[in-house]
C-alpha cells in the first residue's frame, strides 16, 4: 500500500485537481494495491498546508468522486486519511489562531495554539463524522483516522501537548476520549461494514511523550471497537527523525516501527499495516510471511518510483 502522502498539489480550496488526480492514476497504474490519500482536512481550522486535500464541504465531494473513479479503473483501491492539524495548522494558513487540546508553543510554526472549549472538541467530532461521510458519498473504500505525527488526534493522546483537567486530558483513559469519540462518530456515520482505519503513532520519541505501553492499550481498545485496521507509525514533529527517517541505506534501517508492531500483535485482533522505512522487496515477502505485518506501507519510494509494485512483479527485484 501507498501510505499517506501529502503532495500539496490541490487548490487553496482543498479542491483537487488535474495533476493530483493524474498522480493518483499513476501510482494505480503502477499496481499499488492500496492508496491512501494524503491527509485531508476535516475543517478548515485544520488545514495544515495551503494547497492539501480539503474534505471539509459538501461541495467537494463531486470533484474527490472523479479521483475514486479514476483510481478504480485499475485494480486498486483508494482509501480517504481525514484529518485535522490542531497546532500544527499556522495561522497564515487557517487565518486564525489555530486550536488544539491545550496551549503548548509549536517551535514549527513558532506560535501558541488556543486551547478547545468543550463546545469546540464536540464540534470537531462532529466534523471527522461528516468528513467520513463525504468520504463515503465519493466512493472512497474506507477512511483512515490520523491519529500519528503530532496531529489534533496524536495531540489529544500524547501528555506532552495535552495538559487540560477536564474530561478529555490527565488520564490516559481521558486523553485517548477524543480519538474514540471521533472514532465512534464516525462508525455511526458510516455504519458497521464500511472500512474505518486508523494510522497510530506507537510512540512520540518524546520525554514526556506517548509511550508504547499506552498506544498498545489504545490499538486494542480500537481493535475491540471495531476498527477495521491499525497502520502503525511514531514521531512527533519535536522528536526529530522518526516521522520520516532518513538514510535508510542497508536493511537493518528498514522496517524501523517493527520492534513496536511487535507489541501491537500481541494485543489487537486486525489486520496490521506496517509503514516506515520498507525498501526491500525480499525483506517486505519474509515480514507478510511470517506474519509480523499483513500490509506492507511504503511512502517515499513510490514518490521516487511510481511503478515499483509493477517492476517488482516483473521480477527485477532492486530495492525501492
Ligand atoms: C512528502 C511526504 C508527505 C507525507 N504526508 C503524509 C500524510 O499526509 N499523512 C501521513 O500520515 N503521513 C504522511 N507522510 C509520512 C509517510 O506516510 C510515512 O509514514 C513515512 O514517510 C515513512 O514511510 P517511508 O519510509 O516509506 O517513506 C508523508 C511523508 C512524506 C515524505
Amino acid at each position: 500500500m501507498r501510505s499517506a502522502t501529502n503532495d500539496r498539489s490541490a487548490k487553496v480550496s482543498g479542491r483537487v485537481t488535474d495533476m493530483f488526480i493524474e498522480s493518483y492514476e499513476t501510482l494505480a497504474r503502477g499496481g499499488v494495491g492500496l492508496i491512501v490519500t494524503g491527509h485531508a482536512y476535516v475543517t478548515w481550522s485544520g488545514k495544515a498546508s495551503p494547497t492539501m486535500l480539503g474534505v471539509h464541504d459538501d461541495d467537494l465531494t463531486q470533484d474527490l468522486k472523479l479521483l475514486v473513479d479514476r483510481v478504480h479503473q485499475y485494480e486498486s483501491k483508494i482509501v480517504m486519511q481525514i484529518n485535522h492539524a490542531g497546532r500544527m495548522a499556522a495561522s497564515s494558513t487557517i487565518g486564525g489562531t489555530p486550536v488544539a487540546p491545550s496551549a503548548v508553543y509549536n517551535p514549527m510554526t513558532d506560535e501558541t495554539p488556543k486551547a478547545l472549549t468543550s463546545e469546540e472538541i464536540e464540534t470537531l467530532i462532529e466534523a471527522y463524522g461528516a468528513a467520513a461521510g463525504r468520504a463515503v458519498t465519493a466512493g472512497f473504500d474506507g477512511v483512515q483516522i490520523h491519529g500519528a505525527h503530532g496531529y489534533l488526534v496524536s495531540q489529544f493522546i500524547s501528555p506532552y501537548t495535552n495538559k487540560r483537567e477536564d474530561q478529555w486530558g490527565g488520564s490516559a483513559e481521558n486523553r485517548m476520549r477524543f480519538l474514540l469519540e471521533v472514532y465512534r462518530y464516525i462508525r455511526k456515520e458510516v455504519g458497521d461494514h464500511y472500512p474505518v482505519l486508523i494510522k497510530l503513532n506507537s510512540a512520540d520519541y518524546l520525554e514526556g511523550g506517548l509511550t508504547i505501553d499506552e498506544s498498545s492499550r489504545i490499538a486494542k481498545i480500537l481493535s475491540q471497537d471495531g476498527i477495521d485496521a491499525i497502520e502503525i507509525s511514531g514521531g512527533m514533529p519535536e522528536s526529530g527523525i522518526w516521522i520520516i527517517k532518513p538514510g535508510i541505506k542497508e536493511e537493518k534501517d528498514e522496517a524501523y516501527f517493527l520492534d513496536n508492531a511487535r507489541k501491537f500483535r500481541e494485543v489487537i485482533d486486525v489486520p496490521l499495516m506496517l509503514v516506515g522505512g520498507l525498501r526491500s522487496p525480499a525483506l517486505i515477502e519474509r515480514l507478510l510471511a511470517e506474519g509480523e505485518a499483513d500490509m506492507a506501507s511504503l511512502c517515499r519510494p513510490f514518490i521516487r518510483e511510481p511503478d515499483l509494485v509493477n517492476r517488482w512483479k516483473q521480477g527485477d527485484q532492486k530495492k525501492g
